[in-house]
């Protein structure tokens, strides 16, 4: 059964904590909610406190009376199960709820989120919680969207306690079945680490030095999992209640450690929190990457972006604010890449906590706060919007994320290098693309990835034979792989290939790797191609390249001479191995070069600071620039074009164009690169 956010228009609204404030303000809360175009607003995220005062007793008057506030006021709610943060009677009743760290320091009650996710305790009282909210709100006409708990693993995404390891034994006994399979797993006879029975294993606390890395990947695996358990357990409920509402668990954008392709399946809408910061210049270009995988958790169905900051957050060392501008073409942003909802954290500035200095739609100066202002104008615009919803954007490339060989890649410790990331290399690669222009979707290792004409695999420590086959499969029919260094390396065990790397992904790249050659901290070295040199940094390796044509070689240094990148060209399609991280000016030149051969166009006059997104609807397309520079820039439309926000001869600075036009025409951007800054 598909369930669709029934909302008309664009999702406008934010966190409201009505809570933290006297009913009067409630009024003054819903009148300008009105003004400032808000349709649709979020509650009761952390009121279990207040909806279940003592065990048993449940108070809800308080949120009848705003929910029903907020409906006669034409504002629909997206409603959270307030299962994000235990009340202070649970825990002094059952301590034992709360999470402990790896080293065993136990985490006190006083902040938000102070519960084991593996506790069964803890899982009993918030599934009363869900099945109270569910029967008491079900039904209510204003209620759209059912909100799970709040950023599944925030705080704690880890969790080494007693229940902890007592959840961790019974995922490794399902798994494994024998313990000799699971001694063979995790290679237990390095080191001495040998098991007996599952009842001897812990989880991965700190040890007397580098922990076992298939235990802790196992852990990774198992953490993800035993939290999907418990939201899948709250979504269980609201479906046996309320079967008709959509359900969604906000996410926390790329960086997070949960598998969010599963989380997104037990889902019906995908929802994200993004806080890019203001002070990072090019926090958009991984903003770009974060909503990459909003699209792609859901095969690019459209997405909710539920919370971003108006200006600054309070939780950096230094939270700088949003310069005029920035938080409208933040939201646009958003939007471009296929969101039909802009939504913030939260309506109000508080007053008092520790988020009392996050900026708020109404800041603490009120009505005439600047946030006020900036918000009131979008949410004015955004009404005319209505037509992008359900449209999705076109990509021709995509990238391939799999948390599992993200993982892996990150064991400390037992790497040839600790710098190895695969966000690191995806960024890089990423970043590339945006400067040509070019559009990314992130995609899962299971999906159709017939429609995409380049796959980009930045890093796939991590390989098993059945990927492979696929990557393979891919190239056979025309498609373009690119794979990044040191991929292929280990099976799903973490144990290294036999012939090394890269394993599996040798038949597919015509490349053998016999050593890698990571550099230290801040080095740099240089490889030729096409006659031009380029940087690389963090890792290169000691490539041989018998089935593949070499394009450039290592320059300098004890690899000079030696294959750096490689092609090998099958029938209609090619796979392209890149041994070391480029630095941005080869990876561009190369990335091009790919992308040129592959048939897709590069869009001239995008870069760093120039976004141009596309949107493609039944009858129409839309055509997103977004112009983050401080210089106005020259646009032309196509012929019939429909411009709904913005100017049509020229996107101002800081400024945004969205265009409505035939499927197939072109919105052509003429940037003066010289004018415009890199990033
Ligand atoms: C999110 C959280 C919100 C609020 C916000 C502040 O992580 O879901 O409740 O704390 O951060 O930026
Ligand atoms: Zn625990």
């Amino acid at each position: 059964m598909t369930r669709t956010l029934k909302l008309d228009g664009i999702a406008f609204g934010g966190d409201y904590n009505p809570e933290q404030w006297p009913r009067e303000v409630w009024e003054e809360d819903v009148r300008l909610m009105r003004r400032a175009g808000v349709n649709f607003i979020t509650v009761s995220v952390f009121s279990w406190p207040l909806l279940e005062p003592e065990e048993g007793r449940f108070d809800f008057g308080w949120l009848d009376d705003v929910i029903e506030l907020l409906h006669s006021n034409g504002i629909a709610v997206d409603l959270a199960t307030a299962t994000a943060t235990p009340p202070a009677w649970l825990i002094r009743k059952f301590p034992e709820i709360l999470p402990v760290t790896a080293d065993g320091t136990h985490l006190e009650f006083g902040s938000r989120q102070a519960y084991c996710f593996s506790s069964p305790i803890f899982r009993e009282y918030a599934l009363r919680l869900t099945r109270a909210m569910a029967e008491r709100y079900g039904q209510h006409p204003a209620v759209r969207l059912w909100h799970v708990s709040n950023e599944y693993g925030d705080h704690v995404s880890r969790c080494w306690c007693a229940a902890s390891a007592e959840h961790f034994r019974g995922w490794l006994r399902a798994k494994y079945t024998s313990i000799g399979a699971l001694n063979e797993a995790w290679g237990t006879s390095c080191w001495g680490q040998h098991y007996l029975d599952f009842e001897a294993i812990e989880p991965p606390r700190d040890s007397t030095g580098p922990i076992n890395s298939t235990q802790r990947l196992d852990f990774e695996r198992f953490s993800s999992d035993a939290m999907l358990e418990l939201f899948t357990a709250e979504v269980a409920v609201l479906r046996e209640v309320t079967p008709e509402l959509p359900v969604t668990t906000n996410f926390m954008s790329i960086l997070h450690d949960l598998d969010y392709f599963a989380f997104a399946d037990a889902e019906d809408i995908v929802t994200d929190d993004a806080y890019p910061d203001p002070a990072d210049p090019r926090a958009h270009i991984d903003a770009s990457l974060n909503y990459a995988l909003m699209r792609g958790a859901k095969d690019g169905a459209p997405w909710l972006l539920l919370e971003q900051s108006a200006s600054a957050v309070s939780w950096r060392d230094v939270n700088v604010p949003k310069a005029p501008g920035v938080m409208r073409l933040d939201s646009y942003q958003a939007l471009a890449h296929g969101a039909d909802g802009v939504m913030y954290f939260q309506w109000r500035a508080a007053k008092f906590g520790p988020e009392k200095f996050h900026a708020a739609i109404l800041g603490h100066r009120g009505e005439a706060s600047r946030t006020f202002q900036e918000c009131s104008a979008l949410g004015a615009e955004l009404k005319g919007l209505g037509a992008l919803k359900g449209s999705r954007v076109v990509a021709d490339v995509a990238m391939l994320l799999d948390w599992d060989s993200k993982w892996a890649l990150a064991a400390p410790d037992s790497l040839p290098s600790n710098r190895l990331s695969w966000i690191g290399q995806a960024r890089d690669w990423h970043r590339a693309t945006f400067n040509l222009g070019v559009t990314v979707d992130l995609v899962r290792a299971g999906a159709d990835w017939a429609r995409y004409k380049v796959l980009m695999v930045p890093n796939l420590y991590l390989a098993t034979p059945a990927l492979a086959a696929r990557l393979e499969a891919f190239a056979e029919a025309g498609g373009t792989v690119v794979v990044g260094a040191f991929s292929g390396v280990v099976d799903q065990n973490d144990h290294v290939y036999d012939g090394g790397a890269p394993g599996p992904l040798r038949p597919l790249l015509g490349v053998e790797v016999d050593e890698v050659w990571p550099l230290p901290d801040g080095d740099t070295g240089h490889i030729m191609m096409d006659g031009a040199r380029h940087g690389f940094h963090t890792v290169s390796e000691w490539l041989d390249a018998a089935d593949a044509q070499t394009v450039a070689s290592y320059c300098g240094g004890e690899l000079d001479g030696r294959p750096a990148v490689t092609v090998r060209r099958q029938g209609d399609g090619a796979a392209w191995y890149v041994s070391g991280c480029l630095a941005d000016d080869g990876l561009r030149t190369l990335v091009r070069r790919i992308l040129d051969e592959s048939g897709v166009p590069v869009r001239t006059g995008a870069g760093p600071e120039i976004e141009v997104v596309v949107r493609r609807g039944v009858e129409s397309s839309f055509t997103f620039v977004l112009n983050r520079s401080a210089v106005a820039v020259p646009v032309s439309l196509p012929d019939g074009a429909d411009v709904l926000v913005g100017d049509s001869r020229q996107v101002s600075a800081r400024g945004v164009l969205v265009v409505r036009h035939e499927h197939e025409a072109i919105v052509r951007v003429a940037a003066d690169s010289a004018q415009l800054q890199a990033v």
